[in-house]
């Protein structure tokens, strides 16, 4: 028995093998810049976003952003919280596009803007000195309040790995106001951070999260440590995705959960969450 199609045969077949090829290249690309050892990394003792090797996980990352996240070599690119240019790294071997980045570290920034922005002009990194109890604690501007340095509808793709996770709820709000702000409609925001649904809270119970916020927490956000509150955060799944809906950024796949709460097998360690912006076609 035959099965009704609505592309021949032929254009099926074509689509398959050039789905295939831009798969084996992303791979063979991610695998390069993890291999690449000319590729520069920070001093050991400058790196503060993490363990782990910086090309590896910036790689894995890349591929993430693409399959997961449909960037596309095109894209302007925004990173909110980029660090020392995990990202960023990269980003370089693959967009054409531009990149602005921003963090409260401006050590950090100066790294990037030192090393990368030289070799790509196209990747511009700003300092933003607003106030984290872990990353910025002298920090002047409230990032309750903050605006971000670019125009409305200015970049077609966002990215927040390991971000909302250091970020209080009134920070988080104001961070979604701001990437509804700064994405064209139908761009795409990725990020990466803890959300608690009735799996992960299943873990928070039985005490297999890492980091082990509190099963019995009242509110939408959790802490993991009160005494260190931006040490790390999760929030409520629903309380997060409602408040994006709320500024018009709707999931554009489910979130592809992670193995952080013991209670899930998962590749990926935190979640991954993809949104895009409503008012137009998505971008893929
Ligand atoms: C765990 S690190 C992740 C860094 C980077 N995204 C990566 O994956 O390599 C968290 C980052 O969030 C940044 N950050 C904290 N509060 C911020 C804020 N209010 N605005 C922008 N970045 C912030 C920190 O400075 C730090 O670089």
């Amino acid at each position: 028995m035959t099965l009704p199609s609505q592309e021949p045969q032929p254009e099926r077949n074509r689509v398959v093998v050039l789905r295939r090829r831009a798969d084996d290249r992303l791979d063979w690309l991610c695998e390069s810049i993890a291999r690449n050892r000319l590729l520069p990394v920070p001093a050991a003792e400058r790196q503060f976003v993490g363990d782990g090797d910086f090309r590896a996980i910036g790689a894995e990352f890349l591929r993430h952003f693409v399959r997961l996240g449909g960037l596309r070599p095109d894209h302007s690119v925004l990173e909110i919280g980029c660090g020392i240019g995990r990202m960023a790294l990269p980003l370089t071997q693959y967009l054409e596009g531009s990149y602005d980045g921003v963090d409260v570290v401006e050590d950090g920034i100066r790294w990037c803007a030192e090393t990368l922005t030289p070799a790509y002009p196209a990747f511009r990194f700003h300092h933003l000195d607003a106030a984290n109890g872990v990353y910025n604690p002298a920090g002047r501007l409230d990032p309750a309040r903050v605006t971000l340095p670019f125009a409305d509808g200015a970049f077609d793709f966002v990215i927040l790995t390991s971000v909302v996770t250091h970020l209080r709820r009134a920070e988080t709000e104001r961070y979604i106001a701001e990437i509804a702000r700064l994405m064209r409609p139908g761009g795409r925001c990725f990020l990466s951070l803890f959300l608690v649904d009735e799996t992960a809270r299943a873990g928070l119970r039985a005490g297999t999260a890492r980091p082990a916020f509190p099963a019995d927490a009242a509110g939408p956000e959790l802490l993991a440590d009160p005494e260190a509150p931006h040490g790390a955060v999760a929030y409520d799944e629903d309380y997060l995705l409602g408040g994006f809906a709320a500024h018009g950024l709707r999931p554009a796949r489910p979130v592809a959960h992670g193995h952080w709460s013991g209670a899930r097998t998962a590749e990926n360690f935190q979640d991954l969450l993809v949104l895009v912006r409503d008012g137009a076609e998505a971008s893929q």
